[in-house]
C-alpha cells in the first residue's frame, strides 16, 4: 500500500486531486498540509476539510494549517481564478472535522521521520512549508520515497508571468530550496497540464451527465476557472493540474515521457522570477536533479479522474 502526503493550497482541482486520492485502491493519504496559494489561507483550510466530508472521510484525514506568507515575497492570491471562497463561489457550509493544531512543518518532519522510505510527498501548492521542514530537518530528504510536484514549466510557459507558474511564483525562495535539496523529484509543470490534463466542453458534458455528488462538486468549484479560461484563452473547458499530478503519483504509467534534467529556480526579480529553468541540452554540465515530466496519458488520466467523479475506486 502506498502512503501519501499531500501539501495543497486547497481550491479548484485541488479538492479533485484530495478526491483522487482519497478514492485510491492501493493508496492511504496520511494528511493534508495547507501552504498559502490559491485564496484566502482560512478559507483553504475550510476547502480541505469540506473535500475530505465530500470523500466521506469526515474525521479520518488530519487536515494540519501551515504556512501563511512566502518566506520572502508578498502573497499573491489566484481569487481571479477560482472565485473568492476558491470553490467557484459555491461558499460551502463548514465541514465538522476541524483542524489540526499540529503545524504543517511539524506534520511534515514527523510523518516522514516515523516512516523513513515509505512516504511519497504530494505538492501541489507553493512550497513554503516544505522549504522550512527541509530547513528544519534535513534529514527528512533522504527518507522521502519520492517528491512528485505540480508546478513550473519546461518551456518557459507561464501562468502569472510569461516565464512563471503560479506555484513555483508565489514562493521562488521556497522552491529553490526544495530543488536544491535533493528531494527525489518528479515535475509536472503547466505546459503538460494544458496540454493533456484540459477538460474541453464535451468532457465537462460527460461529467454533467454522471449526476454524481462528485461530479456536481466538480462542476461547482471548477465554475469559475472556467469563466477564467475563457476570458483569458479563448477555451471552454477546465484545466486539471493537481488531479493529473495526482493521477501519475497513483499510476505511473500516466507520465509517458519522463527525462531526468538539472532544473534551478529563478528566485531573482528580474522578469523571469519564478521560472523553472530546465536544462534541455545539458549545456551546463550540472547532475540532473529532477524527472521532467515531457508526455501524459490523456486516455489514462481521464479514466481516472471519470472513475473519482462516479464515485468508484480508482
Ligand atoms: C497551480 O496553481 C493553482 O492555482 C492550482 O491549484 C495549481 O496547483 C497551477 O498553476
Ligand atoms: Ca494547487
Amino acid at each position: 500500500m502506498r502512503r501519501l502526503l499531500l501539501d495543497t493550497d486547497t481550491a479548484g482541482d485541488d479538492t479533485i486531486a484530495i478526491l483522487m486520492a482519497l478514492r485510491a485502491r492501493d493508496a492511504v493519504l496520511e494528511g493534508i498540509t495547507i501552504n498559502c496559494g490559491n485564496v484566502d489561507f482560512e478559507q483553504q483550510v475550510e476547502n480541505a476539510l469540506y473535500t475530505v466530508q465530500v470523500a466521506g472521510r469526515s474525521g479520518k484525514v488530519p487536515v494540519y494549517p501551515g504556512s501563511t506568507h512566502p518566506l520572502l515575497k508578498e502573497w499573491r492570491t489566484a481569487k481571479e481564478v477560482h472565485g473568492n471562497d476558491g470553490m467557484g463561489g459555491s461558499y460551502f457550509p463548514k465541514a465538522k472535522q476541524r483542524p489540526e493544531t499540529t503545524h504543517a512543518v511539524d506534520a511534515i518532519v514527523d510523518t516522514i521521520n516515523s516512516n523513513p522510505g515509505e512516504i511519497d510527498l504530494v505538492e501541489i501548492a507553493p512550497m513554503t512549508n516544505l522549504a522550512i521542514a527541509i530547513r528544519k530537518d534535513p534529514g527528512i530528504v533522504k527518507k522521502v520515497r519520492r517528491f512528485y510536484f505540480m508546478g513550473g514549466s519546461n518551456q518557459y510557459l507561464g501562468n502569472v508571468t510569461p516565464a512563471a507558474e503560479f506555484n513555483i511564483w508565489v514562493d521562488p525562495d521556497a522552491a529553490r530550496i526544495v530543488f536544491e535539496s535533493g528531494l527525489p523529484a518528479t515535475m509536472v509543470g503547466w505546459e503538460i497540464c494544458m496540454r493533456r490534463g484540459f477538460l474541453g466542453a464535451r468532457e465537462l458534458d460527460r461529467i454533467e451527465a454522471m449526476g454524481t455528488g462528485e461530479s456536481k462538486f466538480f462542476l461547482a468549484v471548477n465554475r469559475e476557472v472556467r469563466r477564467f479560461t475563457k476570458r483569458t484563452y479563448g477555451l471552454d473547458g477546465t484545466e486539471c493540474t493537481d488531479s493529473l499530478t495526482m493521477s501519475m503519483v497513483l499510476n505511473p504509467r500516466v507520465a509517458s515521457d519522463v527525462r531526468k534534467k538539472f532544473v534551478e529556480v529563478d528566485s531573482t526579480d528580474g522578469p523571469s522570477r519564478g521560472a523553472t529553468v530546465v536544462d534541455e541540452r545539458g549545456v551546463l554540465g550540472k547532475k540532473p536533479n529532477v524527472d521532467v515530466v515531457y508526455e501524459a496519458s490523456q486516455k489514462l488520466f481521464r479514466e481516472m479522474l471519470y472513475r473519482t467523479l462516479s464515485g468508484g475506486p480508482v
